[in-house]
């Protein structure tokens, strides 16, 4: 099969539109069978659910191009439980998580000519969505619902890639305890970006945010988990229920322990706290792991004693580990690996 010319060494974290995606609707009660079409637009009626009310939810993933050229996508059954979930919080449809990865199979193999190459550095991201697509005009669910798939090729999240992020401790709030954090609602990420536009015209990378009911423990960034390496080498990270449950951060966990043979701990991380550890990152599917060089909190500057030029050692060896299952250098844990091509 023969690739885009695509420059895909310099692709930044954007939208390229690829030539097929995936579309499956609700209607009376019942998911139609669902199939590729090409049209990247979607209509839809004016009063829809996610245009008045913001019924939305998506998820977020990765195909690789293994160093034996296979392409293959990274515990995908996961994202398909979290959009369960999701789904039923916000009273959507769920999709069936076995169709999840069906619709992921067909969608990769329609734009297998858009998967960057191994070693190129650039990734292929795949966006499942799923919103009320019926009209509604009272505060209600919509009537039906719409299911789709795309994806684009993409480089780093973070411009410049993996250099250390000056981040800022957010006055604002992202969720509200008992409220939506843990899933991922697409009204998370709207109420997100006048913090996140407030950072960055301030010259930082990212938020982080404190939990809202106490503004103690350290939560996440609008867009990943965190992890941090204490000063005995432990892998610690948040332990809150208002953080969407990150599966880069769990598979970190589980490689620093099985894999690294390091102490892992889950549980609250007080902000007062942060300036003990040796080195931090963020986690997510888009972020891999981008480290922390340092925080700036309203008593001060936290600099990480990693620095602002590279990743900490620690960091560096989860990330090396992490990067290398999912492009096939490292053995996996079984069941990690979703072959598609
Ligand atoms: N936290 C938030 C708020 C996110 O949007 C994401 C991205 O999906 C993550 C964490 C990281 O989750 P994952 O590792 O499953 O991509
Ligand atoms: C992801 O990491 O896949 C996400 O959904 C985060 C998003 C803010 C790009």
């Amino acid at each position: 099969m023969v690739k885009k010319n695509i420059d895909w060494g310099s692709l930044n974290f954007s939208y390229t539109k690829t030539d097929s995606r995936y579309v499956s609707q609700w209607r009376e009660g019942v998911w139609d069978d669902g199939k590729m079409v090409e049209d990247a637009n979607v209509t839809i009626n004016e009063s829809a659910g996610v245009l008045q009310y913001a019924q939305t939810c998506f998820e977020g993933l990765k195909a690789y191009t293994t160093e034996d050229g296979r392409v293959v996508t990274f515990r995908p059954e996961l994202n398909a439980k979290r959009m369960y979930d999701t789904a039923q919080r916000l009273l959507m449809p769920p999709f069936d998580e076995g169709r999840f990865i069906e619709a992921l199979d067909m969608l990769v193999k329609a734009n297998l000519a858009y998967v960057p190459p191994y070693g190129s550095g650039a990734t292929l991201y795949i966006r499942p969505y799923l919103f009320g697509s019926g009209p509604v005009i009272g505060v209600a669910p919509s009537p039906e619902y719409t299911f789709r798939m795309f994806c684009t090729p993409v480089g780093p999240y973070f411009k410049g890639g993996i250099k250390p992020l000056k981040l800022v401790v957010s006055e604002y709030d992202r969720a509200a305890p008992h409220g939506t954090g843990h899933i991922k609602a697409g009204l998370n990420y709207a109420m997100s970006l006048y913090a996140g536009y407030e950072a960055k015209s301030k010259g930082f990378a990212e938020n982080l945010f404190l939990d809202a009911a106490t503004r103690t423990n350290v939560e996440e960034t609008g867009g990943a988990n965190f992890i941090f390496i204490t000063a005995d080498n432990k892998v610690v990270t948040p332990k809150s229920p208002t953080i969407l449950p990150s599966i880069t951060r769990r598979s970190l966990m589980y490689v620093a322990k099985h894999y690294l043979n390091l102490e892992t701990e889950e549980r609250d991380i007080p902000l007062t706290e942060v300036s003990s550890f040796k080195e931090g990152g963020l986690c997510g599917t888009a972020a891999v792991i981008s480290p922390i060089g340092s925080i700036t909190t309203k008593d001060g500057v936290i600099a990480m004693p990693s620095g602002m030029d590279s990743m900490g050692p620690v960091t560096k060896q989860l990330y090396d580990t992490l990067t290398g299952i999912q492009m096939g250098r490292i053995e996996a844990p079984e069941g990690w690996i979703h072959e598609i091509a």
